[in-house]
């Protein structure tokens, strides 16, 4: 199936690191974790876990869509139900690619009027950024390849593989008529 890029030994001492690196950071607040859905669910789980400053969780739906001619298109599929006024919210992502999601997630949250906003992502695939923007926290660099697991999806298959790995290019085929867009 997928060969392996990053194995979940590597994660795991990556993510301890990240979450030491965070709680230097923020040291004494309370922090707002906005985590996006879907594909932030094992690498936010373990990561929430080493950290012991206070904070809140809440969750934002993005998904984007790209049809046959049109530009991809962002929907919000869920709403944030706290509070950011005044707060320090780290958003939480599994991988910076283009930077569209990122960049709308982060102008959404200014207009709430935030005290700051702070990105992390898994991983950081900084060779098809259209954005010019970067993550505060970041997991692993990584080649422009198409990657799942840990949470990452090839047409929402992947998601609980515990490492994360490329797929054989075999398995890119799809069935016709599901048409997908990496
Ligand atoms: P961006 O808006 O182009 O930065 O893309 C971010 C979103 O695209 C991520 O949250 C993922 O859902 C998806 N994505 C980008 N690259 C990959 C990949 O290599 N594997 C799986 N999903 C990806
Ligand atoms: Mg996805």
């Amino acid at each position: 199936m997928a060969q392996v890029l990053i194995t979940e030994a590597a994660l795991e001492r990556r993510i301890r690191s990240l979450a030491r690196q965070i709680e230097r950071d923020f040291r004494g607040g309370e922090l707002v974790v906005v985590a996006l859905l879907n594909g932030t669910v094992p690498f936010l789980a373990d990561l929430i876990r080493r950290l012991t400053l206070p904070l809140r969780l809440d969750f934002l739906g993005v998904s984007s869509y790209r049809g046959a001619t049109q530009p991809r298109k962002l929907i919000y599929t869920k709403e944030l139900r706290l509070d950011v006024r005044g707060r320090s919210v780290l958003v939480v992502d599994d991988i910076l690619d283009t930077g569209r999601t990122l960049s709308s997630v982060v102008a959404k949250l200014r207009r709430l009027k935030p005290r700051l906003i702070r990105t992390c992502v898994l991983l950081d695939k900084p060779a098809r950024r259209i954005e010019t923007l970067q993550a505060d926290y970041v997991g692993f660099k990584i080649p422009n390849l198409f990657v799942v697991g840990y949470g990452l999806d090839f047409a929402e298959r992947y998601r609980n593989l515990p490492f994360v790995g490329v797929l054989r290019p075999e398995l890119y085929r799809l069935p016709s008529g599901c048409a997908i867009e990496p």
